[in-house]
């Protein structure tokens, strides 16, 4: 077990909160994965004092990371990598055996994207902890962050014991809560922290890792490794379930001349509902909620206590995304004026945001990734405007024309439809870009801008359970 030393009082970043101390028990732990979570979470881990060897097997990126280049768009994570690495408790290998060889802990933050069955594809997982296993040089606690099934830790302690020898494994399991653009603020003041366990052991050194948050205050929940694997899946869901509810009610507003906004406010002042998430939008999307309600329903079902709650977000969420993409393709046509059976064909269409949310460059399950085809297929040509995305939209989005520049994305557009809430679409002066487009025609699935305001620049203007102007 690692040994207790002191540090030195350490300067913080006066954004966050956590109180420094002047002590920590350095742990030496060994991150498997470097993506959004492994990256993050190892980096922040570096940044309250322990030391931290992150593994990946692509030698590219390992040698990009050393060098201080992070490969996603994290606002803060380069200051936090940077600073870790010059202190020298940051670290990068592709070198996993030696990785594991030199540290007592070691956390698994690898993918576990969807496979075509709608489960979660542990293959990453398993290969992961075999790989420890064949690499340990002695006893080993080994912590699971990538969000998994219940009984997953448990399957992974199975092969560590199968493939281990004779060293002895612990597994716990520790779900982040990190939301993709504000991972490392999420990851220094964190709501709670939770983490699962097989032993008392496991909890003592997950206690030691988190010490500091725990004498912060921040509450901790230690569980089982079921529950633990459970929280996180029930997280994502009710969350889900709150923005599928809320896209819901905007339709219901459209439907009924109610606004979308004062019910927001109405509910959400009731302490008990709460005011976040509640903003509508073209439907959830990213690398988690798609991902983990589809794996939350199937894990219901197999336990024969299937989750109706849970089925109803997933079909309201993908059926919300086509309403829209019909929606728009009708708003078009009657603010055209065009009677043809295909209003769009040789129509130009600007989509402002690519990413599935602002801040990030992440497009996974984008509404970008849904309308910008729907689009296409019906003949127009779409440009599409992102400040992060647009490289890994044109890898996925055929025919797709990208630009980091609003105005080219505006110009010469015979309609606009605002996707992402990125901060430089929210400024957009629409008096002022008027004389770009080809018609005054803007389909906002963020509610980003003023009904009134729009409607006095004569805009053809619509957006999500908010009534226009008579
Ligand atoms: C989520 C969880 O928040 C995080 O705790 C978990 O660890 C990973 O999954 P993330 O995927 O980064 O984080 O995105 P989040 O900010 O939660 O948004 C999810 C989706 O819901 C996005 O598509 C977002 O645009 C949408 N959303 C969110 C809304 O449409 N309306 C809202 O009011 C809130």
């Amino acid at each position: 077990m690692p040994k207790r030393r002191l540090i030195p009082h350490r300067r913080w970043d006066s954004c966050l909160p956590l109180q420094p101390k002047n002590w920590v028990k350095i742990m030496k732990i060994a991150m498997i994965g470097t993506g959004y979570v492994g990256l993050v979470t190892g980096a922040c881990l570096a940044k309250i004092g322990h030391e931290i060897i992150c593994v990946d097997h692509d030698d590219t990126k390992v040698v990009a990371l050393r060098g201080g280049t992070i490969p996603i768009y994290e606002p803060g994570l380069d200051n936090v990598v940077a600073e870790a690495i010059g202190k020298g408790q940051l670290s990068f290998t592709a070198d996993l055996a030696q990785a594991v060889e030199s540290v007592d802990v070691v956390f698994i933050a690898v993918g576990t994207p969807q496979a075509s069955d709608g489960r979660s594809d542990l293959s990453q997982i398993e290969t992961a902890a075999k790989q420890i296993a064949k690499s340990a040089n002695g006893d080993k606690l080994v912590v699971v962050k990538s969000t998994v099934p219940v009984g997953t830790c448990r399957r992974v302690g199975r092969i560590l014991g199968k493939h281990g020898g004779s060293h002895s494994f612990r597994v716990a399991s520790n779900p982040e809560f990190l939301r993709e653009g504000n991972a490392v603020s999420d990851f220094m003041q964190p709501d709670r922290i939770v983490y699962g366990s097989n032993t008392a052991e496991a909890e003592a050194v997950m206690d030691e890792i988190y010490a500091q948050f725990e004498a912060d205050n921040v509450p901790m929940v230690k569980t089982t490794l079921e529950t633990s694997e459970l929280i996180k899946y029930s997280a994502n869901a009710f969350l889900a379930a709150k923005v599928a509810f809320i896209n819901e009610m905007a339709n219901l507003c459209d439907a009924t001349g109610a606004n979308v906004e004062d019910l927001s406010l109405g509910i959400g002042l009731d302490e008990r509902i709460g005011k976040a998430f509640l903003k509508p939008g073209p439907g959830y999307g990213g690398s988690c909620f798609p991902k983990d309600t589809l794996a939350l329903t199937i894990l219901a079902q197999e336990a024969d206590s299937p989750s109706r709650i849970i089925e109803s977000v997933v079909d309201s969420n993908s059926n919300h995304i086509r309403r829209l993409g019909r929606k728009i393709a009708d708003f078009c046509a009657d603010s055209w004026g065009e009677e043809r059976a295909n209003p769009l064909i040789d129509k130009r269409i600007a989509v402002l945001g690519l990413a599935f949310k602002a801040n990030t460059d992440d497009i996974r399950s984008a509404a970008s990734t849904v309308i910008a085809p729907l689009l296409i297929k019906q003949g127009a040509s779409v440009i599409g405007f992102d400040p992060e995305a647009t490289q890994a939209a044109e890898a996925v989005i055929d025919h797709i024309e990208t630009t980091t520049d609003i105005d080219t994305a505006l110009t010469g557009a015979d309609a606009v439809v605002v996707l992402t809430e990125w901060d430089v679409i929210k400024a957009i002066e629409w008096a002022e870009k008027r004389p770009l487009l080809n018609a005054p025609v803007v389909i906002d699935l963020r509610n980003l801008y003023a009904p009134e305001r729009m409607a006095e620049l004569e805009y053809h203007y619509l957006s999500l359970g908010r009534p226009n102007p008579a």
